[in-house]
């Protein structure tokens, strides 16, 4: 009888999304960021076919860009209509100032409208990147030559931040061959969007908006604290299609959510706690396979994994 949504965000470092970014609607799954001089023609290559093949739509700047179209502002575009940023970073990645360009603009985007940054270092070692010692410090000597002081300033942040995004290494002894690599991303990504997949409404919804705004009233997005809201009301009368349509709006803003079905259902079942449990555990901690096998012990390691995230779960169906 009862949807519960419990909002939390209590990682200072997150901001919240300015208003503009409130009705962002993505075009792209994925933009990949490469350095074409080394890897378009080999990793990037592959890794767009991949992407391809497993019916992701990423944005490919050979295919997309319209001739006789400002490139940049076509590429700032699709930067921003694109929910996940791969970044691969190599040996001459900052040496080509359309590069730097497009990573601050990513790092923007995932400060202003909480893309998905993922850095992929191909045949780079992160520490390389991330100290910007050698052939690094020598591709800025020189942008800076060319270009305001400023503008290489904010490269160079964009840069340390990325590089110390988590993300993929090809130099790690398991990611030597090449498929098995590239595998391994595509399905980090797609766990990725699939945590991002839109639920389904009503398929003729009325008035959902306005039920959306009084939701949206009571959700103190601004707080840097936990925020629980309850939808209670007699059977049938819209409450799980709400809680739906409000999952759908707010869900880009987490780091990570789940919308829990029959939670009332499944908790009285014998394991039905656990599973439960496990289900929230596995999308607060993705590329985390530990399950938990007792309610209490579950009640704290949600907390652990959870505290310092900006979580959102929606525990639909809850009779108490
Ligand atoms: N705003 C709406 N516009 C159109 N159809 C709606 C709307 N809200 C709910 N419905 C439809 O009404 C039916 C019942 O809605 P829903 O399941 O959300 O109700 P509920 O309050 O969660 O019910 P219960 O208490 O049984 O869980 C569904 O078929 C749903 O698609
Ligand atoms: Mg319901």
């Amino acid at each position: 009888m009862l949807s519960s949504i419990m909002a939390q965000e209590t990682c200072s470092s997150s901001s919240s999304p300015s208003s503009s970014s409130s009705n962002q609607t993505w075009s792209y799954d994925v933009f990949v960021s490469f350095r074409g001089k080394d890897t378009r023609y080999k990793f990037t290559d592959h890794l767009f076919a991949a992407l391809d093949r497993s019916g992701i739509h990423s944005f490919d700047d050979n295919r997309k860009l319209e001739r006789g179209k400002d490139i940049w502002t076509e590429l700032e575009k699709a930067i921003q209509k694109s929910r996940i940023a791969v970044i691969v970073f190599s040996e001459n990645y900052a040496d080509s100032e359309w590069c730097l360009r497009e990573l601050a603009k990513i790092m923007e985007c995932k400060q202003n409208l909480q893309q998905i940054v993922l850095p992929v270092f191909y045949e780079v070692s992160p520490s390389h990147i991330q100290s910007q010692k050698g052939s690094l410090e020598k591709a800025f000597v020189s942008h800076e030559g060319c270009f305001e002081v400023d503008e290489v300033k904010r490269w160079r942040d964009a840069l340390t931040e990325a590089a110390n995004l988590s993300g993929w290494d090809s130099k790690d002894d398991e990611n030597r061959f090449e498929s098995k690599f590239i595998r391994k991303i595509i399905e980090d990504i797609s766990g990725k969007l699939n945590e991002f997949a839109h639920l389904t409404v009503a398929s003729h919804p009325v008035g959902i908006e306005s039920r959306m705004q009084e939701l949206n009233k009571l959700l103190n997005k601004h707080s840097s604290d936990v925020c629980m809201v309850g939808i209670w009301r007699i059977g049938g009368i819209g409450k799980t299609t709400t809680a739906k349509a409000i999952y759908n709006q707010l869900q880009r803003r987490f780091e990570s959510s789940y919308f829990l079905e029959n939670v009332g259902e499944i908790a009285k079942q014998s394991q039905g706690l656990i599973y439960l449990q496990n289900q929230i555990l596995s999308s607060v901690h993705v590329n985390d396979n530990s399950k938990v096998e007792v309610v209490d012990k579950g009640t704290t390691v949600i907390k652990n994994r959870a505290w310092c995230k900006r979580v959102l779960v929606v525990l639909d169906d809850v009779d108490h």
